[in-house]
């Protein structure tokens, strides 16, 4: 039987040919004191595919006809997904008692966008779809189009997400009174439809920048904890991609630990009462238009949290636990397809 005991243990020149095929693919990078973690991960694709090295497992890679294939299940393999509802709440605060307001007061057509990029298994935006539920009338937004587009690299966790049935560690941070949102199931706790109508999850490579173009124009991003584990190099190609695809005035919302230090200064820093978020200088109510060399200056604002707030990131170095017959190529359903994308 071929077994990890027929696989020639990974090279450093082989490490480093699949750690570049990887960064190129999907921005993610790994140095060379995570090989281990390469190596691991992707051993039993060599064996399940009966490959006895990585030099021919990237030449699989590359150019078998079920590459592209082999490719999603490999960054599969490699995503870390960890998240949950109501992550990094005093954010979302910020983000339903300041920046919707906000938006709400705006916005003529009465259509707010909200990409969540890099969602994973969907707790982000779901959490907002909770929040802006329990606003409706508050904020007098019934008749409003609240679109909320959830994307990822990974079918995995895509496939949950469209599942929407959730286990108790999903709602460690989460107030019970959210639960009326959910339907208590045998597996854990099923998202009811009517929070699910305004939401579609894709499957999207933030590298993307053709597939980016082809989204609508967003009032607000978020992408929390996903750029971290990108170079600067990729970490710019993104960061320009959402500027182009934010409405002007638009936000951006990024983890706790990120900034766009030495990333771009295409963004100003807005100070809300909640929190400090990064806005597309140009429209109404906008962040002073800082001069490029001053918003460098001030984009890295992580050091100014207190440790209250602070949440560890360890949790992230282990992604959930990834099973092969879990993987889901399917695609949302043209409806929602057609309600997100347009050529601009
Ligand atoms: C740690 S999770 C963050 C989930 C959520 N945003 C949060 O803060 O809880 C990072 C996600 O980014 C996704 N990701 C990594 N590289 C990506 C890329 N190039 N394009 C799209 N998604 C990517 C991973 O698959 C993973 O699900």
């Amino acid at each position: 039987m071929f077994d990890t005991e027929n696989i020639t243990p990974m090279s450093d020149e082989e490490f480093v040919s699949i750690r570049n095929f990887v960064y190129d693919h999907c921005g993610m990078y790994f140095e060379k004191d995570r090989k281990y973690l390469l190596e691991k991960r992707l051993s039993r694709r060599l064996v399940i595919n009966q490959i006895p090295t990585f030099t021919d497992y990237l030449l699989f890679l590359k150019y078998d006809q079920h590459a592209d294939e082999e490719v999603a299940i490999a960054v599969d393999l490699l995503t870390i997904n960890e998240t949950y509802f109501f992550r990094e709440n005093y954010q979302l605060q910020a983000f339903i008692k300041e920046i919707i307001p906000e938006l709400v007061k705006k916005k003529k057509d009465k259509t707010i966008r909200i990409w969540s990029a890099g969602c994973s298994t969907g707790e982000e935006p779901y959490t907002l779809a909770m929040l802006i539920s329990n606003a409706t009338v508050k904020l007098g937004i019934e008749d409003w189009n609240i679109e909320i587009l959830g994307s990822d690299i990974s079918h995995r966790v895509l496939s949950v997400a469209r599942e929407g049935v959730y286990s108790k560690s999903s709602f460690r941070e989460t107030d019970e009174s959210y639960l009326s949102f959910f339907d208590k199931v045998s597996s854990g706790y099923r998202v009811k439809d009517e929070l699910r109508k305004n939401i579609s999850f894709i499957h999207l490579n933030l590298l993307d920048k053709k597939r980016i173009g082809l989204l609508k124009t967003m009032d607000v991003i978020l992408c929390r904890n996903v750029i971290i584990y990108f170079d600067v190099e990729a970490k710019k190609k993104v960061v320009q991609s959402f500027h182009e695809t934010l409405d002007k005035g638009g936000y951006l919302l990024l983890g706790h630990s990120e900034s766009l230090m030495n990333v771009s200064t295409l963004f100003g820093l807005k100070h809300l009462k909640n929190d400090m978020v990064y806005q597309k200088p140009g429209g109404e109510n906008t962040v002073e238009d800082t001069a490029p060399e001053e918003r460098e200056r001030i984009t890295d604002f992580s050091s100014l949290f207190t440790s209250e707030v602070a949440e560890t990131n360890n949790s992230e170095n282990e992604p959930t636990t990834n099973k092969e017959d879990e993987q889901s190529t399917e695609e949302p359903s043209s409806l929602s397809w057609s309600k997100i994308w347009e050529k601009k």
